[in-house]
């Protein structure tokens, strides 16, 4: 007997059925919620420790996710941490001879380490890729042994700029694993290294998101939190004002030439350099020979950022000729000389020092860069240091005349001036990574805010 119509109905009606539900519970095919369009820019807190002076931010990795304190390396070539005690289920090694290998290891047998001598476990895995972290706070740089992983990270993301967003999460963000031997000194577990380099977290965190490879970096004055953006503005303050307008840009440079432990022969830098022509204090230049201000072939000179020195180091003869002029410019100020502070050279009473908006009125120090119309002017709340009552000094530090390089220095260029951490607070500069360029915004306390007024709800 033929099917009748009702026994063809219900066939049809369970047939339908079940590709329902075939649609609904297969992930590729579900037409369900649309998927979150990906972030424009991300935010992670950065605040300053104020006893070691360095710069702190926090991360979640692994899984489940952990909270981690990490020491901010501006030059620092990748995320790294100390990781005796790791554990996480989606933790992963990076093989040698693989591009993200090669990327880092750039001239050095495809990455291919050994770590024979030790014993197995998440820093010791056959045929992984090598890596050597860096911590600029040992006394001994020679780094130990280690391995480049993978695992889950997890930040903030930024819609307006202003309010920190929801968090997102990327599977295999590259990082170092280390010994817990090198975070000593540190105040954190390993360190967020914003460097130019292929596996950094600039270029890693512009790939995973597709945004522009820009970030900026706003150091705070003080332990409670200032900002580090990866993407592209706005960057806001409250109350509501866009620091990233307007912007002064200068190129960065890159040093040819830094010996690492990877390679003793050198190779180009992932540091930050810029190209500072002169300096003028109270606007007449400091009389200097300018052939130091340049890199030279050897990688040595130039003038590199970083958040690891906490005040300016300048080379002797730099230093000299600087000090002489600003205590020149000083005391045709009226301001009173008075014994130094270590570690610092010059100091004045500030008894009866009028106090402006950008710090006590000192004279102005400016870095002339590629034209006589491109400076960064530095004002007394990023050039004087208060050391005790009544009593701030000009804050830079004699960073001695240097060493030429042998092979057994690694991982240093002795740039002749660095640039500290106490002349950039309550400044924002938005590195370029694609166009190598560095805006700067000069001091925002001129503009009524400063780096702690992002919209941080959990204030360090
Ligand atoms: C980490 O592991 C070491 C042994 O490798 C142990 O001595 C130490 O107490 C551990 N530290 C923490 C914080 O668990
Ligand atoms: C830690 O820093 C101090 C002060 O700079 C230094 O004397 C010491 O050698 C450093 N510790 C290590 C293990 O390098
Ligand atoms: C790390 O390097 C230091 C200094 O070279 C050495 O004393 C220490 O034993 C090394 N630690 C490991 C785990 O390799
Ligand atoms: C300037 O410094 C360079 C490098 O130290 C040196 O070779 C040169 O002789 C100096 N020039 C003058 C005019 O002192
Ligand atoms: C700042 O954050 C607080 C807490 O999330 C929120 O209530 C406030 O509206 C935010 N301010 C601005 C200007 O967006």
């Amino acid at each position: 007997m033929a099917p009748s119509l009702h026994q063809y109905h219900i066939s049809l009606l369970s047939s339908l059925l079940i590709l329902l539900i075939i649609i609904i519970s297969s992930p590729q095919l579900s037409l369900s919620k649309p998927q979150k369009p990906p972030p424009k820019a991300l935010v992670l807190p950065v605040s300053k420790h104020l006893s070691t002076l360095q710069y702190l931010t926090h991360i979640k990795q692994r899984s489940p996710l952990v909270s981690l304190q990490l020491v901010v390396d501006l030059n620092g070539d990748f995320l790294w941490v100390g990781c005796d005690n790791y554990t996480s289920s989606t933790f992963r090694v990076v093989r040698c001879h693989t591009p993200l290998c090669k990327s880092l290891a750039r001239s050095f047998d495809n990455g291919c380490g050994s770590c024979d001598n030790q014993k197995k476990g998440p820093r010791c895995n056959p045929n992984s890729c090598v890596s050597f972290p860096l911590n600029p706070y040992l006394s001994d740089p020679n780094p130990n042994y280690s391995e480049l992983s993978q695992d889950v990270l997890s930040l903030q993301t930024t819609v307006d700029g202003l309010n920190p967003g929801r968090y997102v999460s990327i599977r295999r963000f590259p990082f170092t694993c280390a010994s817990d031997y090198i975070t000593q000194n540190l105040t954190g577990s390993g360190m967020a290294g914003l460097g130019r380099s292929p596996v950094g977290m600039p270029s890693q965190l512009s790939s995973a998101f597709g945004f522009a490879k820009k970030f900026a970096v706003c150091l705070p004055s003080s332990s409670s939190n200032g900002v580090i953006f990866f993407g592209d503005g706005p960057y806001v303050m409250l109350p509501r004002i866009d620091i990233s307008k307007p912007l002064i840009f200068t190129p960065l440079l890159i040093n040819p030439l830094r010996r690492t432990f990877i390679n003793p022969n050198g190779e180009a830098s992932n540091e930050y350099f810029i190209g500072v022509k002169s300096i003028k204090i109270n606007d007449k230049v400091v009389p200097l020979n300018t052939t130091l201000l340049a890199i030279d072939k050897s990688g040595n000179g130039g003038t590199k950022i970083s958040t690891t020195v906490p005040y300016t180091v300048m080379h002797t003869e730099i230093y000299k000729a600087f000090t002489e002029a600003f205590v020149k410019a000083a005391v045709a100020m009226k301001l009173e000389r008075v014994a130094g502070v270590a570690p610092f050279g010059v100091c004045f009473s500030s008894k009866g020092v009028a106090s402006t908006r950008v710090g006590p009125a000192v004279p102005t120090i400016d870095l002339v860069l590629q034209s006589e119309k491109v400076v960064w002017r530095i004002f007394g709340a990023n050039s004087m240091v208060r050391v005790k009552e009544g009593v701030m000094c000009l804050g830079v530090v004699d960073g001695g005349v240097g060493r030429r390089f042998d092979t057994h220095e690694y991982y240093d260029t002795m740039a002749t001036i660095v640039i500290g951490g106490h002349q950039l607070e309550d400044n924002l500069l938005q590195f370029d990574l694609g166009a190598s360029m560095l805006g700067f915004s000069s001091s925002l306390l001129f503009r009524q805010t400063t780096c702690s007024n992002f919209n941080f709800t959990t204030k360090a």
